[in-house]
């Protein structure tokens, strides 16, 4: 099947759809993104991306390049166009197209980039089985805040990880805390039966993921909270996951070589899966 992307204001066939060289989002990574689940055809948490990309951009004196309403149709159109049940939409944002110079360029309009991507459904079964992490240095700049396109240093972790037959790499602070994913935020269960990810702040990017999780544990009285936590917290944690819009709720069931827990999925991280599972579905039912 065909696959479509938009480009500054039209629809291409993705193998054809094409950036200038000029772009400062190739030339310098000027730029933001999001990436936008798709779930049973419908696209979720679309007014907490739209807040993020407006922050992000806001940040970065890029400003929105057309109203909430006409980007949500885009999205709509392009999810769409590509049949998208399950998956996800990637949206790119950058200053535009100039000349190479670092100075912000004048009468620069920000170029706008859409594309899909499909996904199998999600394998519970799979998930449920847990996957490694390890923990690496986190050599990122000091505004991970911004859902920059600047993504070497996640890009390099993320491949070590891979290496070392992990999904994910937390990353760790000067302090030996761990701040985040290379694409993921990190939760920890204590033994005390304590959920906590770490406080919002400019070393993390606020997950959409991670703001419905507190929700739902919120709305389920657990008891929550946001702070930082070591390493070794982490090593010596009752169970952990991570939370990304690609990966949703992802039982961590080993930090380098330590196992967690029982080396198992924990209770209450299953129990949070259900949680997210009824609530993606309630939020995606009727339309
Ligand atoms: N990554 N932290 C980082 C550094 C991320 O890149 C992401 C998302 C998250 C989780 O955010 P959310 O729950 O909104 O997906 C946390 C996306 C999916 C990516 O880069 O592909």
């Amino acid at each position: 099947m065909s696959r479509f992307a938009y480009v500054n204001g039209r629809f291409k066939r993705h193998s054809a759809a094409t950036v200038s060289i000029e772009d400062r989002g190739m030339q310098f990574a000027d730029g933001v993104y999001e990436v936008v689940g798709v779930h049973h055809g419908k696209l979720f948490g679309m007014e907490d991306h739209l807040n993020r990309l407006e922050r992000s951009l806001s940040s970065l004196q890029i400003p929105m390049p057309m109203s909430r309403k006409a980007l949500s149709l885009l999205f709509e159109r392009i999810k769409r166009k590509n049949l998208i049940e399950n998956g996800a939409i990637y949206l790119q944002i950058t200053r535009g197209i100039a000349p190479r110079n670092h100075l912000f360029p004048t009468n620069c309009r920000p170029s706008i980039i859409l594309t899909a991507l499909r996904r199998d459904a999600y394998d519970k079964e799979k998930v449920l089985q847990g996957t490694k992490v390890i923990t690496l240095p986190d050599l990122r700049w000091k505004r991970c805040d911004i859902k920059s396109i600047s993504l070497l240093p996640n890009v390099l972790a993320k491949e070590e990880a891979k290496g070392k037959g992990a999904l994910e790499a937390w990353l760790i602070d000067d302090q030996d805390l761990v701040t985040e994913g290379t694409s993921s935020n990190a939760w920890i269960v204590t033994q005390e039966g304590e959920l906590i990810t770490r406080y919002l702040g400019n070393e993390i990017l606020g997950g959409i993921t991670r703001k419905v999780l507190l929700k739902i544990s919120q709305a389920g009285k657990l008891k929550i909270t946001e702070r930082a936590f070591s390493k070794e917290e982490a090593y010596q944690a009752k169970e952990a996951f991570l939370t990304s819009t690609g990966t949703f709720i992802r039982p961590v069931v080993q930090i380098d070589d330590h196992k967690i827990g029982d080396g198992k999925t924990g209770a209450l991280t299953k129990e949070l899966l259900d949680w997210y599972e009824t609530y993606l579905n309630e939020e995606s039912d009727g339309t």
